[in-house]
């Protein structure tokens, strides 16, 4: 579904990702695992095609191809990629005053919803996400907790309709009952769409059991196997790699 080939990003010059080839296919659950700095975050950007993320070239050619559904979107801007159905979460999701989560879905739906829809499909994943009625109709975020963020971000996905989705952290800061709550929803709605969970703990993983589990180290994928590989990482560390 999503294919890398021979990904390789600079961040000023510094190379951090270093020929990644890999590819994601359609209905799995990844998770990426790897010791801080080894460039979880980075390869989220790089796939999402955040503009401070740039492609290494050599003799001024690019040197990497990223496709989406068979369609090569190495050129594309963010918001072109999200249009087709890639979708980040961040790992600190902000706060928009004075924009309800309503207002910006409208945005980001840009006509292909009507606004009724819209409502009602937020209101009804809210409920299956045990999100307030008062919280859906705050400003986005505001003082909203870690896991409420998280929880808002899912919801957008979700209405969005969004087919690739990356969650960044996607533990960090967020309790056990809202865990569990976004993995119940995430399992709930996987027929046809792709989860990359980037952590760095077995948490999540206890809850929505991953197809695949890479380990990423200094820039690259060094290993790549099923879900026992995250039991081994909890136990062992990433020493061995
Ligand atoms: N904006 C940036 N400027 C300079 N270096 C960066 C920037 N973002 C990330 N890096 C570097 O890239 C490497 C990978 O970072 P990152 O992808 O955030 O790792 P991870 O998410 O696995 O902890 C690190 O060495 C980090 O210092
Ligand atoms: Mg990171």
């Amino acid at each position: 579904m999503l294919k890398l080939k021979n990904l390789s990003v600079s961040i000023e010059n510094k190379k951090i990702l270093k020929d990644i080839d890999f590819e994601f296919k359609k209905g799995k659950i990844y998770a990426v695992m790897g010791p801080n700095g080894s460039g979880k975050s980075t390869l989220a950007y790089a796939i999402m095609g955040h503009p401070a993320y740039k492609l290494v070239t050599r003799n001024s050619q690019l040197i990497t191809q990223i496709s989406f559904k068979n369609e090569d979107i190495t050129d594309l801007e963010a918001n072109e990629r999200a249009e087709k159905g890639i979708f980040l979460s961040f790992q600190s999701p902000l706060a928009l005053s004075g924009v309800t989560v309503y207002q910006l879905l409208q945005l980001a739906m840009n006509g292909k919803k009507d606004p009724l829809t819209i409502r009602r499909e937020a209101q009804k994943y809210a409920k299956e996400l045990g999100i307030s009625e008062e919280l859906l109709n705050r400003p986005l975020n505001e003082g909203a907790s870690g896991g409420e963020r998280k929880k808002m971000e899912v919801l957008q996905a979700a209405v969005l309709d969004k087919k690739f989705l990356i969650f960044d952290e996607v533990d960090t800061g967020v309790d056990v009952d809202a865990l569990k709550k976004i993995a119940g929803f995430l399992k709930k709605h996987q027929e046809n769409r792709t989860y990359v969970l980037i952590t760095h703990y077995n948490r999540i993983l206890h809850h929505l059991q991953p197809d695949y589990v890479l380990i990423m180290m200094d820039g690259k994928i060094v290993k790549v196997g099923d879900a026992s590989l995250a039991k081994k990482i909890e136990e062992k560390g990433y020493s061995a790699y």
